[in-house]
């Protein structure tokens, strides 16, 4: 792969393209049909009203939820509509600005959607600042959406203490490896639940005590021997069989963190556990939130996330898909195919295609 090419300056151009949903998929995304890139007539400084500002988009932040915004059915958020821009946040840059709050240059995040360039109320957008340490895609990871869910999820909803034995699914992504981490951090034993043998290793150089692969053949007897002492608390990402292995481990009373079912989100006919009824026989505490439910609260918990990055005591990594928006919807498809380790984003400013694993 030969260096990145750049595009220098997106205002010399006479168009900017931006992605729209073409087609509702019935179960996976369908390359070439499910999304349409679309060019767009320029923007400018002159189409500013007093208050907006014109961000131009440097990274994407892409997640599991948004094959669910797709689904034409009652959610936490209205679905995408056909021919509508596809919602997303990314990481921007302030390019022209008619509001006090912001300046030229300024680094932002904001759900601008998958598009180059967008037109936003200065109140809708939010200041970027990169801690000691950090980077500015840490806006979109540790910082961002997943370090807030894990922090959140295993602080507030599992109320994780020293001593509990803790198991997470899909431990090597975004979300995961946050939760295993902090849980780690709080003085629990963790398992780490993730698809490959690469993403295992990783789980153990973050401290996890113990990891597995769900794929292993063996994975059903491999995660009986390691839940032997059963399970204080379960947080979940996965959904499907491995929430169905997890119920058959769980101590009585044990905490069940439901943060996502992504084996779930591709399916045409989503499956639940068989074995529900171990909530009754273990009296299970199993409770579903949203990370935007602690809105007020994220000042204070990624001012803690920073200051444990500021002093090492957590890691995070970053796939980067390169090769500018067009990439974005192979990207998606790839997610649910376990591309990535850490956050999964697309490099919105880069033509040349390309992957990027980074620390
Ligand atoms: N409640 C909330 O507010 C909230 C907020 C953010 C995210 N979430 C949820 O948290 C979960 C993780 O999100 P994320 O953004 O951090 O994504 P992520 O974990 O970084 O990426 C998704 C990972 O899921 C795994 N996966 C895909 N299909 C799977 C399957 N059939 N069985 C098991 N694992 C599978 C893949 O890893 P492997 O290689 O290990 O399979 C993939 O890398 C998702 O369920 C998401 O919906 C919830």
């Amino acid at each position: 792969m030969g260096p990145v090419k750049r595009k220098t300056n997106i205002m010399a151009q006479s168009t900017y393209s931006s992605v729209v949903l073409a087609q509702r998929p019935k179960a996976n995304i369908v390359p070439g049909e499910t999304f349409k890139l679309k060019q767009n007539p320029m923007i400018s400084e002159s189409d500013l009203k007093d208050g907006q500002v014109l961000v131009e988009t440097l990274y994407l932040s892409l997640d599991p939820a948004m094959r669910g915004w797709l689904n034409d059915t009652r959610s936490y958020m209205p679905p995408v509509q056909i021919g509508e821009l596809m919602r997303g946040i990314v990481i921007g840059k302030i390019v022209a600005s008619k509001s006090s709050s912001f300046s030229v240059g300024d680094y932002v995040t904001c759900t601008s959607g998958w598009t180059e360039l967008s037109i936003q109320d200065a109140k809708a957008v939010t200041l970027l600042e990169v801690p000691p340490n950090g980077r500015v895609t840490d806006a979109l990871g540790l910082l961002g959406g997943t370090g807030l869910t894990a922090y959140f999820g295993m602080t507030d909803i599992a109320k994780v203490k020293a001593g509990d034995f803790v198991v997470v699914s899909g431990a090597a992504g975004a979300t995961g490896s946050v939760a295993c981490q902090i849980a780690k951090l709080k003085g629990a034993t963790v398992l780490g639940l993730a698809g490959s043998e690469d993403k295992v290793k990783w789980l153990k150089e973050l401290g996890c005590d113990e990891a597995l692969n769900y794929k292993d053949p063996q994975f059903k007897e491999k995660f009986k021997a390691a839940t032997k002492d059963l399970i204080d608390v379960f947080f979940d990402n996965v959904g499907g069989e491995i929430l169905e292995a997890a119920l058959s481990r769980a101590k009585p009373h044990a905490r069940f963190v439901m943060c996502g079912a992504i084996s779930q989100y591709n399916s045409a006919q989503p499956v639940g556990p068989k074995n529900i009824s171990m909530v009754i026989a273990m009296r299970i505490r199993m409770q579903g939130f949203l990370v935007f439910d602690y809105i007020k609260e994220y000042p204070a918990a990624r001012k803690e996330l920073a200051q444990w990055l500021a002093e090492g005591k957590i890691q995070r990594k970053e796939t980067i898909i390169k090769g500018g928006l067009k990439a974005a919807e192979q990207a998606l498809v790839d997610l649910y195919n376990g591309i990535n380790t850490g956050k999964l984003m697309v490099e919105v400013k880069a033509e040349d295609a390309g992957i990027e694993s980074r620390l």
